[in-house]
């Protein structure tokens, strides 16, 4: 396990994220993010909340990254839309790209598949591109940001 291998995400990112589906009507919205450490651990936590054009609570989620290998990362995500993600991947310099390989719902969730998730951080830039396959639809484009490191 290593956290200099993910250290890059460290810090808090705020900025604006465009999202769409074949199933619903596109959105803006305003997101903060923020990549935390717990002394003495080798894992980066995970919180994330957004808001819509109205300044009213959207999505939000957290979870955990790790790296156990050189070059390799895991994350996991819960929501609280009754969904649970694991996304395994590569890191490639200071990007993360990962798909999921294994989404877990509740009963009550909407159906989804399976995710992707590329995020790259290009000095105090963020950027992320998250696909998914849900409700029957193939995997597809679902949401888009960059955020800013404050
Ligand atoms: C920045 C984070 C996100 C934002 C701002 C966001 C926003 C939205 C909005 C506004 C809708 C349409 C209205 C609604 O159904 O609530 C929606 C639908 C949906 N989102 Fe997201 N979402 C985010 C992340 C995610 C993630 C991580 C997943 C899956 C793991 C996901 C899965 C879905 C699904 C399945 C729908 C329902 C589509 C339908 O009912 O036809 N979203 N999202």
């Amino acid at each position: 396990m290593s956290l200099e291998r993910i250290d890059f995400l460290v810090g808090v990112w705020r900025g604006e994220g465009h999202g769409d589906y074949p199933t619903i009507d596109s959105f803006n919205y305003s997101e903060e993010v923020t990549f935390g450490t717990i002394p003495t651990k080798d894992f980066v936590t995970y919180t994330q909340r957004t808001k819509d054009a109205d300044g009213l609570p959207l999505h939000t989620e957290s979870g955990y990254i790790r790296s156990p290998a050189g070059g390799i990362a895991e994350l996991v995500i819960a929501q609280p839309t009754g969904v649970a993600e694991i996304l395994t991947g590569v890191i490639e310099g200071t990007a993360l790209d990962l798909t999921s390989t294994m989404v877990g719902l509740t009963p009550s969730a909407k159906t989804i598949r399976s995710t992707a998730r590329l995020i790259e951080v290009d000095g105090d830039v963020l950027r992320y591109r998250m696909s998914m396959s849900a409700m029957n639809q193939p995997e597809q484009f679902h949401l888009e940001a960059e955020l800013h490191r404050v």
